[in-house]
């Protein structure tokens, strides 16, 4: 499944609309990244460039302008010229032809006259939206062309310049239906990773071999990562953001892997924590027994008119009671939550936007008020406990232990609607899918 033309320029229309007439937008992607000497990353375009236009090549810039009440709004791409050479050695390019016959915009022009063309177009415009502080070079180039239109003799600079993210990150905000399927579609692709990677995993395999098991399955369904994959054993599992992956997995311990694939634009994000040899030990039971339980009850919190935090409440109420009745802590429950002394074991926060960026945008907030849930939105619930390797105020049998469960979770009229669920994630599940293998 893709988005098409249409899917595309219905998102134009209604950023056309929102943004009120005698207005223009400027939307640029971003550029491209250099690794090292002649190599550079994969280019990846920007989010809500590519949400707004589905163009995927580099230095483009697309321009939203409206007209009076009643007129139709106008839609410029600039974009790279076709030029034999360069698509010999780098690859194919749209062109301005493209650029108006298969990406449907009404104006375009090669990009190296965009400094010229947009000083017309910005003249005599009420508002100017634009995405402030993204890139403080082009943040650099737009003031410029401020200033050229203010000193034109043919009009007038825009009279605000206004912040288009207010916009754009509410729309992508809301996820239609076929954004949906096409998150439902990246989630089974990384369950279908996960999976593989508790079927493969074995003790002394290497953190690196088991993500070459999620690659193979991401590469091979046409995606790449989302985001660098975390693959920890033992007491790796306990570094948030560990993404060396370099170290032999041993009998015995769990491995914990956050790694899932981007599809069409669209990501998914899932954990899952396991026992390399097979077999969960009483303590990484009982410890991964309260995640799962908190993972659970947080999910069913995800519900319309819930608001955003109330999920990691009901989490952290669980993960607390959890530890206190395992003896890792001790205390009231309720003073022990207020305290936040559950951070000792639980120091991230319960979910996240998620869409085309695994960190999705979107307020979190109105005002002082945590926002409440509406259908449509995406978010996701990955609880854990980590037990520094170190930490001497509990029983030496705790230690080094990290958990962690990720889900990816819509917001529907009907409750939640987990879209990772073809992973498993239950103990006996999981141990029943290592012993099959
Ligand atoms: N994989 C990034 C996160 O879980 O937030
Ligand atoms: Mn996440
Ligand atoms: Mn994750």
């Amino acid at each position: 499944m893709k988005l098409s033309q249409a899917d595309f320029k219905l998102r134009r229309d209604l950023l056309a609309q929102q943004i009120g007439s005698n207005s223009i937008a400027i939307i640029a992607t971003r550029a491209e990244m250099y690794r090292n000497r002649d190599a550079d990353y994969k280019y990846r375009a920007d989010s809500s460039f590519y949400y707004l236009t589905g163009f995927a090549e580099p230095e483009a810039v697309a321009v939203i302008e409206t007209f009076e009440e009643g007129e139709e709004y106008s839609y410029s791409l600039f974009c790279r010229e076709r030029n034999r050479e360069m698509e010999i050695w780098n690859g194919y390019r749209a062109g301005i032809d493209g650029a108006i016959e298969i990406y449907d915009a009404d104006e375009a022009y090669a990009i190296d006259l965009l400094d010229e063309e947009i000083i017309d177009k910005l003249l005599n415009k009420q508002r100017l939206y634009y995405r402030i502080g993204q890139n403080a070079e082009f943040d650099a180039r737009v003031s410029q062309w401020i200033q050229k239109a203010d000193a034109h003799r043919g009009g007038t600079a825009p009279a605000e310049v206004v912040q288009l993210d207010r916009i754009v990150d509410e729309m992508r905000l809301k996820k239609s239906a076929q954004e949906i399927e096409l998150m439902q579609i990246a989630s089974n692709i990384s369950a279908e990773a996960h999976t593989r990677a508790m079927q493969m995993v074995k003790p002394e395999m290497m953190e690196y071999a088991l993500e070459a098991e999620l690659n193979y399955i991401f590469g091979k369904n046409g995606c790449v990562p989302a985001y660098n994959s975390i693959v920890g054993g033992g007491e790796n599992a306990c570094i948030l953001h560990y993404v060396e992956n370099n170290q032999p997995l041993k009998d015995g311990d769990l491995v914990l892997i956050d790694a899932a694939c981007e599809y069409e634009f669209y990501a998914s994000d899932i954990t899952r924590t396991f026992p390399v040899n097979g077999k969960f030990s009483p303590e990484q039971k009982a410890l991964y027994n309260v995640v799962l339980d908190a993972q659970q009850a947080a999910i069913d919190a995800t519900r319309i008119g819930n608001p955003y935090k109330y999920p990691h409440e009901v989490a952290v109420k669980i993960l607390t009671q959890g530890l206190v009745d395992l003896g890792l802590m001790s205390g009231n429950v309720d003073e022990l939550v207020e305290s936040e002394a559950f951070r000792q074991f639980f120091m991230h926060g319960t979910g996240h936007w998620l869409g085309m960026d695994v960190h999705d945008v979107g307020a979190y907030k109105n005002g002082e008020d945590w926002r409440v849930y509406e259908a449509g939105m995406v978010v996701t619930v990955e609880p854990g406990l980590y037990v520094a390797p170190d930490d001497e105020t509990v029983d030496a049998k705790w230690r080094g232990i990290g958990i962690r469960i990720e889900d990816d979770i819509v917001v529907t009229e009907n409750g939640p609607l987990v879209l990772t669920k073809n992973v498993v994630k239950t103990i006996e599940e999981i141990e029943s899918l290592m012993a099959n293998h």
